[in-house]
C-alpha cells in the first residue's frame, strides 16, 4: 500500500501532527505516539503464556494514551524463544491470555500489535532481566538454535542450519501464529526482521552464506520475510495491517544496509505489508553505533523516501516536540517511544497537555487528575 492510501489529508490541519489519526487498510490508529514491543522476559511458568504483568505494563501505555501498543517479541514456535521466560503465540492457551489484554487496549481506545518472532541462533539464553548471566548461553535446558548457515553469534552456540523442510515449517508458524493473533483480537501484525534474529538472519550477506534459494543474491536472502509476508496477509485477510520492523544496517561493512532495506520495503509492501518499523542493529555483536537523540530517524526517513512507504521512527527519542518535529516535517509517519514510555505510561497525555492538543485520551477514572482541573499543573 502506498503512502498515500493513509488518509493523511483528511486530518484537521490545526492538529499537531502527532495526534493527527491515522488510518491503515480499516484500522483508524487515534495518534502517532506508539509503544515498540518491549520483550519482558516475564512469563514465569515458561510456557510462552502471557499474565498479569503484561496486562499491566501494556494496558498501562493504552491507558495512558497510546495509539498503538505493540506487544513483545513473541515466539511463533518454541524454538524461536529468545529465552524461556519468552512470550508465545503456538498455541490456544497463549491465544486466550492474549485476548484478555487485546480487550483491555481496546477499551482504553487504543489498537493493539503483536510482534511475530523467531530468534534463530539468538535463541537459548538467559533473559537479561531474570539472571547477571543476561544474553548468555543456558547451561541446563537450553535447547538447539537454527539459522541460515550455521554461523555462531558472537557468544553463543553454533546454530543448525536450517533445511529446506526446516524453512517451510517455519513460515508456516508464523502463519499459525498469525490466525491465532487475529483470534485473540490484536488489530496489528508485525514480523519482525530486526535485532538480529532469524529473519533478519536471512537477510543479511554476514549471516546468510547459502547458494540455495533461500540465500545468495539478495532475492534469495529476502525469499523467507517475503513468504511469511504473503502468508500472514492470507492468513490476516485484507482489512488488518501488518507491519514489518527492519533492522536498516548492520552497522558493519558488507552488511545489510539501508539500501538493501528500501528495495526490500518496496517487494514486501507488493508482498502485503503496510508499513515498516525502522530500526538497526543486532545481527553482530560490539559494533560501534552513534547513539543519541533521534539516531535512527534518518535512517527512517531514507526509507520512506526512497521506497516510498510508511514508516515509523524509533530510539532514544524522549520529548513530545522531538517526535512531533518528526511527523511534521515528513521523516516519519509516527514515532514510537520505548524506554521513555517505561519511565512514563502516560506519556502520550503528557505530550498532548505540552503541545495542546485536545486529550481526548483521559481515562473517566482519572478525569479529576487533568491539568484543566488543576490549574494547568501535570
Ligand atoms: C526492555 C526492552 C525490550 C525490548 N524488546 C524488544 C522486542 O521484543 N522486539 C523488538 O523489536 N525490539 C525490542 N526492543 C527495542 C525497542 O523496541 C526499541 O526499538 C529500543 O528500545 C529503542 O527505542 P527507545 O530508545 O525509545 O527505547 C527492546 C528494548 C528494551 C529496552
Amino acid at each position: 500500500m502506498s503512502r498515500t492510501d493513509l488518509g493523511l489529508a483528511e486530518a484537521p490541519a490545526a492538529a499537531p501532527a502527532l495526534f493527527r489519526p491515522i488510518t491503515i487498510r480499516d484500522l483508524e490508529i487515534r495518534n502517532r505516539i506508539w509503544v515498540p514491543p518491549l520483550c519482558q522476559y516475564s512469563v514465569t511458568e515458561r510456557d510462552g503464556v502471557p499474565h498479569d504483568w503484561h496486562l499491566v505494563h501494556l494496558g498501562s501505555m493504552a491507558a495512558g494514551g497510546a495509539g498503538l501498543v505493540i506487544a513483545e517479541a513473541t515466539a511463533v514456535n518454541p524454538a524461536g524463544r529468545i529465552s524461556d521466560y519468552d512470550t508465545g503465540l503456538w498455541n490456544d492457551e497463549q491465544a486466550a491470555a492474549w485476548a484478555r489484554i487485546t480487550r483491555f487496549i481496546r477499551s482504553q481506545g487504543a489498537a493493539s500489535g503483536i510482534q511475530l518472532a523467531h530468534a534463530g541462533r539468538k535463541a537459548s539464553v538467559w533473559p537479561e532481566t531474570v539472571d547477571r548471566r543476561g544474553s548468555q548461553p543456558l547451561d541446563e535446558g537450553g535447547w538447539t538454535t537454527v539459522a541460515p548457515s550455521a554461523i555462531a553469534f558472537d557468544g553463543l552456540r553454533r546454530p543448525e542450519a536450517l533445511d529446506e523442510a526446516g524453512i517451510l515449517a517455519v513460515i508456516e508458524d508464523f502463519r499459525a501464529a498469525a490466525r491465532r493473533a487475529v483470534a485473540a483480537g490484536f488489530d496489528v501484525v508485525e514480523v519482525h526482521a530486526a535485532h538480529g534474529y532469524l529473519v533478519h538472519q536471512f537477510l543479511s550477506p554476514l549471516s546468510n552464506l547459502r547458494e540455495d534459494r533461500w540465500g545468495g543474491d539478495l532475492e534469495g536472502r529476502a525469499r523467507l520475510l517475503l513468504e511469511i509476508v504473503r502468508e500472514v496477509r492470507a492468513e490476516i485477510g485484507e482489512r488488518m495491517p501488518l507491519f514489518v520492523r527492519f533492522s536498516a544496517t548492520d552497522w558493519a561493512p558488507g552488511g545489510w544496509d539501508e539500501e538493501q532495506t528500501s528495495t526490500v520495503a518496496g517487494w514486501a509492501a507488493e508482498a502485503g505489508a503496510d508499513f515498516f518499523d525502522i530500526s538497526t542493529g543486532g545481527l553482530v555483536r560490539d559494533v560501534r553505533i552513534p547513539v543519541g537523540p533521534a539516531y535512527q530517524a534518518a535512517h527512517a526517513e531514507f526509507v520512506r523516501g526512497r521506497a516510498g512507504v510508511s514508516v515509523s521512527a524509533v530510539g532514544r527519542i524522549t520529548t513530545p516536540e522531538q517526535a512531533e518535529q518528526l511527523v511534521a516535517s515528513g521523516s516519519a509517519d509516527a514515532v514510537m517511544f520505548g524506554k521513555a514510555m517505561m519511565r512514563d505510561p502516560h506519556l502520550a497525555l503528557r505530550a498532548a497537555n505540552a503541545l495542546g492538543a485536545d486529550a481526548a485520551h483521559w481515562p473517566p477514572q482519572y478525569l479529576r487528575a487533568r491539568p484543566e482541573a488543576n490549574d494547568g499543573e501535570f
